[in-house]
């Protein structure tokens, strides 16, 4: 297949680039090549290709610059979805489009997770532009994929780990407050890679939930990435609202890949065994890299 991925200089973009470029035709264009909130460039470009596929992994994704920057995330999050979904209407191809858990509240009693039909309720700025993205695909494409994850981790571009990271290191003498009562599974964007390609091999249609299995609270998984790269830096329970943020982050972020089970195409693993891989492969380099900030 002719695979046309934007936002493949991104966490998620750079893995789906080296997971479908085995078995598929893949052109990466970059942002200065085609900005997708352009609705010309977009269709200059998709004319070119005339992809069979079109992948979308671009998001305007830090939540607490979404709250003041509405112009940016309507272009990115809203607008740019748009134009890919109208566009591959136009040239009859597949159109597959990276959702969030942050279309839902929540508030949902822990260990219950959201399922894909669940009634969306977004909390923060980001959340409401990827549930109007969402809209905006399922209007205008008429043969889509949404995959819904969550907590995404990776080599490439900011992420959790790194975060984590570099506070650990920075104040190796101070204690890292954690939240102990915010849930989900943390999930490599390697593996959702693959998620995405074996739904677009298999001629998925619809909307998935993509994350990894099984719940850790936010303390566990920073105490567990810690551990494993045997930093000493401490870590304190907290709760979500003890850290007095900006934005309302769910305290619930369970997805349960129903769709993608019922469909016996679910790739998802245990967030323990595929975290344990990641850091046994990048850990020194994650460790370097927060050491140079
Ligand atoms: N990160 C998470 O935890 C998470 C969880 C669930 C879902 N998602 C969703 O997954 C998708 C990918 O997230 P990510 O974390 O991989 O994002 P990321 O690392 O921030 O990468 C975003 C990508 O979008 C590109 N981009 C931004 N604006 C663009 C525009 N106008 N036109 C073309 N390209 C543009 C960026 O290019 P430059 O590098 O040139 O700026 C970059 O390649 C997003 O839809 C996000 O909402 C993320």
């Amino acid at each position: 297949m002719k695979i046309f991925i934007v936002g493949s200089t991104g966490m998620l973009g750079s893995e789906c680039r080296k997971v479908l470029s085995g078995d598929h035709e893949v052109f990466c264009p970059e942002r200065k090549e085609v900005n997708i909130a352009n609705w010309d460039v977009v269709i200059e470009s998709l004319t070119e290709v005339s992809p069979d596929v079109i992948l979308n992994c671009v998001g305007f994704t830090d939540m607490e610059a979404s709250e003041k920057e509405d112009f940016d995330v309507r272009k990115i999050n809203v607008e740019g979805p748009r134009n890919l979904a109208q566009a591959s209407a136009r040239f009859g191809c597949k159109m597959v489009h990276i959702s969030c858990g942050h279309i839902f509240d929540g508030q949902k009693p822990i260990p219950q997770p959201y399922f894909e039909d669940d009634p969306p309720n977004p909390m923060s700025a980001y959340g409401k532009s990827k549930l109007e993205s969402e809209t905006a695909v399922r209007g205008n494409s008429p043969n889509y994929i949404i995959v819904r994850s969550m907590c995404l981790y990776g080599l490439t571009g900011k992420n959790l780990i790194k975060s984590i990271l570099a506070k650990a290191l920075a104040r190796r003498s101070k204690v890292l407050q954690v939240p102990k009562d915010q849930f989900g599974a943390p999930t490599w964007s390697y593996r959702l890679a693959l998620q995405l390609k074996e739904l677009v091999e298999n001629n998925g249609r619809g909307t998935y939930h993509a994350t990894a299995s099984g719940c850790c609270s936010r303390f566990q998984f920073v105490e567990h990435v810690l551990n494993r790269l045997e930093i000493k830096t401490p870590v304190e329970p907290c709760r979500l609202k003890d850290l007095k943020q900006t934005v309302d982050y769910p305290a619930n972020c369970l997805l349960e890949n129903r769709l993608a089970k019922k469909q016996g195409v679910d790739v998802m693993v245990d967030w323990k065994e595929d975290l344990d891989r990641f850091l046994e492969a990048s850990g020194d380099e994650l460790i370097k890299e927060a050491r140079k900030r």
